[in-house]
C-alpha cells in the first residue's frame, strides 16, 4: 500500500453548503487557484446539476486549473452525471463523483417511493442497480470515477460491502466512505475501513476515501482513524467548513499526518506554507470568521500568554510548540501599502492573500485602492479584502444604494432617509429606529418592500485607528433562505447599509 495520502478538497462543494454561505463561479475560481497553489490532489468544485452557476463554476475551473484533478458531484441519476460530464469537458484530469445512500435510514427515508420497491430489501436491490448504472454512465465521460456510499457510517456493513463491490465491478476507481452525519467514533470508523478491506473482494482495485462530518467534533479524529486503517484519500475542507458542524479541517488532517509522521508513517503533497493564506482567503470570501483558537490557522494557534508558558517558550520554543508557525505560512515580512504603492506592489500583496486577479480586475481594484489610500495612512490587508468584495466579486445588483442620510444623537430620535435604485426605478423612503443602524435597515426594508429579517449583525474594525475601515457582516433570512451580506466603509452606518443591501441582492439573486 502506498505511503501517500491523496488530499481531496471539497471546500467549494461540501464546504460551500455551510448555512448562510454562497460562492459565485468567479469566487470559486479564485479559491480554486489558491487550492492549486496549496497543491491539493483533487478539487471538488460543485454539483453542476444543482444550478447554472455551479455548472459554470465547474466549467471555469476545469478550463483553467491544470495541476489537481477537477471533480464534480452527482447523484446516481443520469441527468446529473451528464451535467458533470459536460461541465468537466475541458478538464485535464476530470473526475465524476457519483453515489447513493446506503444506510437503512437513507434507503427507507429518501427512496420511500414505491417505484424503488416495497420492502427494504427490494429498495436495496434497486439502489445497487442504480449505483452500477451511474458508475457505468460516468465511465463514458472519464476513467476516473469515484463512488460515494452516503451515510456509510450508519449503514449495515453487509449491505455496504455489497454496494462497494458492485460499484468497483462497474468501474469505480475510488470508493468514498462518508460518515455523512458525523455519527461514528474513531475506533469504530477505523474498524469500518479495516472491515471494508477485509470483506470487499475487489477492494484492491480501488482507493478507499474517507469523508467525515463534524457533528460530534470528531471529523478529524475519524478521518485519521480511517487513514490509519488503510484509507489513502481524505476528503476535507479549509477551516473545516461545511454542512451543519462542517467537515474535517484539511489543515488539521494534513498537519496531524505531518507532525506525527512518526506514528502514521504517511505523507501528503500539500504545501503547508500556504495554509494561513488559504484559510484567510476562504474565510474572507465566505464572510465567515476563523475562531481565534482554531487549530493550525487560528490567530491564537501560535500565541503564548501565561507566564509559565512564555518563560518556557522563550527558553526553547519546543517546550510549548509542536509545529513551527512558518511551516503553516505564519511569518512573512511586511510591506506597508500606501498611496505610493504601485500596481506591482498591490498585485504582489493580493497574490500573497490568495487573490490572483486578471489585469482588468487589478486596474479596477487599484483605482479603488487609491481612494482608500488617500483617506488612510496605511492600507491594511483587511482593507484590501473589503475592497475586493465590493469591486471584484459583486452579486448582480438588483438594489443599489444611491443616497443615505441619517440623523442621530443623545437627544434625537434616530432617523434615516435612503434612496435606492431598484432596476431602473428610483425609490426613496425614511424610517425611525432604535438607533441609526436600525433606522437605516428599516428605511431600506421599506423601500425594497422586503420581508427579510436581520438574523445576525457583526461589526469589526478591520484596521486600527479612528480612520479604520469598519466591516459589517449581516445574516438575512427570508422564506427559509439565509444569506450573508457584507459592507465596508470608514463610516460604520454606511457599511451597515451596504451590508444590508448586499444581503438583499444575494436573496434576490437566489430567488431568480
Ligand atoms: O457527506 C456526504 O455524504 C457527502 C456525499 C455527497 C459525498 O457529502
Ligand atoms: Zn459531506
Amino acid at each position: 500500500m502506498t505511503d501517500t495520502v491523496a488530499v481531496f478538497d471539497t471546500t467549494l462543494r461540501d464546504g460551500e453548503q455551510a448555512a448562510g454561505t454562497r460562492l459565485g463561479s468567479r469566487d470559486k475560481l479564485t479559491i480554486a487557484r489558491q487550492l492549486a497553489r496549496l497543491n491539493v490532489d483533487i478539487i471538488e468544485v460543485g454539483y453542476p446539476a444543482s444550478s447554472p452557476e455551479d455548472f459554470e463554476a465547474v466549467q471555469l475551473v476545469a478550463g483553467e486549473i491544470e495541476g489537481p484533478t477537477i471533480c464534480a458531484l452527482s447523484r446516481a441519476v443520469s441527468s446529473d452525471i451528464e451535467a458533470c460530464g459536460k461541465a468537466l469537458a475541458k478538464a485535464k484530469r476530470p473526475r465524476i463523483h457519483t453515489g447513493i445512500g446506503v444506510s437503512d435510514i437513507h434507503v427507507m427515508g429518501k427512496f420511500r417511493d414505491e417505484k424503488y420497491g416495497g420492502t427494504l430489501e427490494e429498495k436495496k436491490a434497486t439502489l445497487v442497480r442504480m449505483a452500477i448504472d451511474a458508475v457505468k454512465l460516468a465511465k463514458q465521460y472519464t476513467p476516473d470515477v469515484e463512488f460515494y456510499a452516503e451515510d456509510a457510517g450508519r449503514a449495515d456493513p453487509v449491505f455496504l460491502f455489497e454496494m462497494l463491490q458492485a460499484a468497483i465491478e462497474a468501474g469505480a476507481t475510488v470508493v468514498n466512505i462518508p460518515d455523512t452525519t458525523g455519527y461514528t467514533v474513531p475506533e469504530q470508523f477505523g474498524a469500518l475501513i479495516r472491515s471494508i478491506r477485509e470483506h470487499v473482494p475487489n477492494i484492491t482495485r480501488a482507493t478507499i476515501s474517507v469523508h467525515c462530518h463534524d457533528d460530534l467534533g470528531l471529523a478529524v479524529a475519524n478521518s485519521l482513524a480511517g487513514i490509519r486503517n488503510g484509507a489513502r484519500q481524505v476528503e476535507c475542507t479549509i477551516n473545516g467548513i461545511g454542512e451543519r458542524a462542517g467537515n474535517a479541517a484539511l489543515e488539521e488532517v494534513v498537519m496531524a499526518l505531518r507532525t506525527r509522521a512518526d506514528y502514521f508513517g504517511l505523507r501528503t503533497g500539500v504545501q503547508a506554507r500556504e495554509f494561513c493564506r488559504t484559510s484567510r482567503l476562504v474565510a474572507d470570501m465566505l464572510g465567515m470568521m476563523v475562531p481565534a483558537n482554531k487549530a493550525v490557522v487560528g490567530s491564537n494557534a501560535f500565541s503564548h500568554s501565561s507566564g509559565i508558558h512564555v518563560d518556557g517558550f522563550l527558553k526553547d520554543r519546543e517546550t510549548y510548540e509542536i509545529m513551527r508557525p512558518e511551516d503553516v505560512g505564519l511569518s512573512e515580512s511586511r510591506v506597508v501599502l500606501t498611496a505610493r504603492t504601485g500596481r506591482a506592489g498591490l498585485r504582489d500583496r493580493l497574490e500573497r492573500l490568495g487573490y490572483a486577479l486578471s489585469q482588468e480586475e487589478l486596474n479596477q481594484t487599484y483605482q479603488r485602492f487609491l481612494l482608500v489610500a488617500d483617506k488612510k495612512q496605511e492600507v491594511f490587508d483587511e482593507d484590501l479584502v473589503a475592497i475586493l468584495h465590493d469591486e471584484i466579486h459583486p452579486v448582480p445588483e438588483t438594489y443599489h444604494l444611491e443616497y443615505l442620510h441619517f440623523y442621530s444623537g443623545t437627544a434625537a430620535i434616530p432617523t434615516a432617509t435612503v434612496r435606492l435604485r431598484v432596476h431602473d426605478e428610483v425609490r426613496e423612503g425614511a424610517a425611525v429606529g432604535d438607533g441609526p443602524v436600525d433606522a437605516v435597515c428599516k428605511a431600506i426594508s421599506h423601500v425594497t418592500r422586503t420581508s427579510a429579517t436581520l438574523a445576525r449583525y457583526d461589526i469589526r474594525a478591520v484596521t486600527s485607528g479612528t480612520e479604520a475601515i469598519g466591516e459589517v457582516t449581516v445574516q438575512l433570512e427570508e422564506g427559509g433562505r439565509k444569506v450573508m451580506g457584507r459592507g465596508a466603509s470608514t463610516d460604520v452606518i454606511e457599511a451597515s447599509a451596504k451590508a444590508f443591501v448586499d444581503g438583499l441582492n444575494k436573496l434576490a439573486s437566489l430567488a431568480r
